[in-house]
């Protein structure tokens, strides 16, 4: 943790204290007014990207560019890097480390950022979503999804005004969710915050995020349909069934069968009018089936101003590394 603090990686959002959010949020809020700076101005960030992405990469890249600064980038670093030619993300990160100030990585081993600050010693890595890797069970803790969290906790405060004591279920694919494991992590640090889970069996929380919320006092419970849980909470958390991390064709198709056939995990215009008047729906996208898009025009949908608000806590992110 530390060293955490000696050069400000972004690694887990259990670094963060409740103090440190409430500045980024500050920082991110003055950058949604004013839109630019020249903060960054002088320095290369690196996105290098082993599974795809559409909006981390360029709304990082974007909150660079904003702030003055200049990218350097691979996208597909599997294919498009020398990793195709063996080369370790170790060395990669060792040598990519002298050309630029800020590496945002993405992976498909959970613990591939806190593996690359050891071999970038003089410059900040960002975790841009790393795992779960489902070849590497036993990592399967470390899947994060850090800056997506932190984005997801600003909309949640900017919508509310405050953290303390809201409801939040989240819903679909919890096991695979890196997004869900960072963002009950923060959620975690605020009191008086429920949280309740909504999965089909096979596809529910992790202990590793049970165990954390029992350690911090944190009330949870665990639905199997969203219909029973919707007007109970502030917030809607949405996932999508994360295919690409699935093991085999049997726990594939069962689970799609039971995201997919049932109406249990998907957010209709039907359910969403039973929210309380307040509440909002959150979804860190991409979204597949499991929100109706006639849902959009409602005003509960916040997943778009959810992602657009990235870009600005991404600066403030940046905007704290450099200054
Ligand atoms: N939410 C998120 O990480 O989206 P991308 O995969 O498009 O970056």
């Amino acid at each position: 943790m530390a060293a955490y603090k000696k050069v400000p990686h972004c690694i887990k959002t259990q670094q963060y204290t409740v103090d440190e959010l409430s500045e980024l949020f500050r920082i991110a809020k003055t950058y949604k007014e004013t839109g630019e700076s020249s903060s960054a101005r002088g320095k290369i960030m690196t996105t290098l990207f082993y599974e795809p992405s559409t909006r981390t990469r360029l709304s990082f890249e974007a909150a660079m560019l904003r702030l003055g600064g200049r990218v350097i980038s691979t996208d597909n670093a599997g294919q498009f890097s020398s990793a195709a030619k063996g080369e370790t993300l170790e060395d990669t990160i060792r040598v990519v480390s002298e050309y630029c100030d800020v590496i945002v990585l993405r992976h498909t081993d959970e613990d591939a950022a806190e593996r690359a600050i050891n071999y970038s010693a003089h410059i900040p890595v960002i975790n841009g979503g790393c795992g779960p890797n489902k070849d590497r069970p036993h990592y399967m803790h470390l899947a994060q999804h850090p800056t997506q969290a932190l984005l997801d906790l600003y909309t949640i405060e900017e919508h509310f005004g405050y953290i303390t004591s809201l409801r939040v279920a989240f819903v679909g694919d919890l096991k695979n969710g890196r997004t869900v494991r960072s963002l009950a992590y923060l959620l975690g640090k605020y009191h008086g915050v429920k949280i309740k889970f909504v999965a089909p069996g096979n596809l529910a929380v992790g202990d590793d995020i049970k165990d954390y919320l029992k350690r911090h006092n944190v009330e949870y419970q665990e639905y199997g349909n969203l219909a029973s849980v919707i007007d109970q909470v502030d917030v809607v958390y949405m996932t999508r069934l994360q295919e690409e991390r699935m093991t085999g064709s049997s726990e594939l198709s069962a689970s799609m069968d039971r995201i997919r056939l049932g109406t249990s995990y998907a957010m209709t215009e039907a359910l969403a009018a039973k929210m309380h008047d307040n509440a909002i729906i959150l979804h860190p996208l991409p979204r597949i089936d499991e929100i109706s898009t006639a849902v959009d025009r409602m005003k509960q949908a916040k997943y778009f101003d959810q992602a657009r608000n990235g870009l600005y806590v991404r600066m403030a992110l940046l905007h704290q590394m450099f200054n």
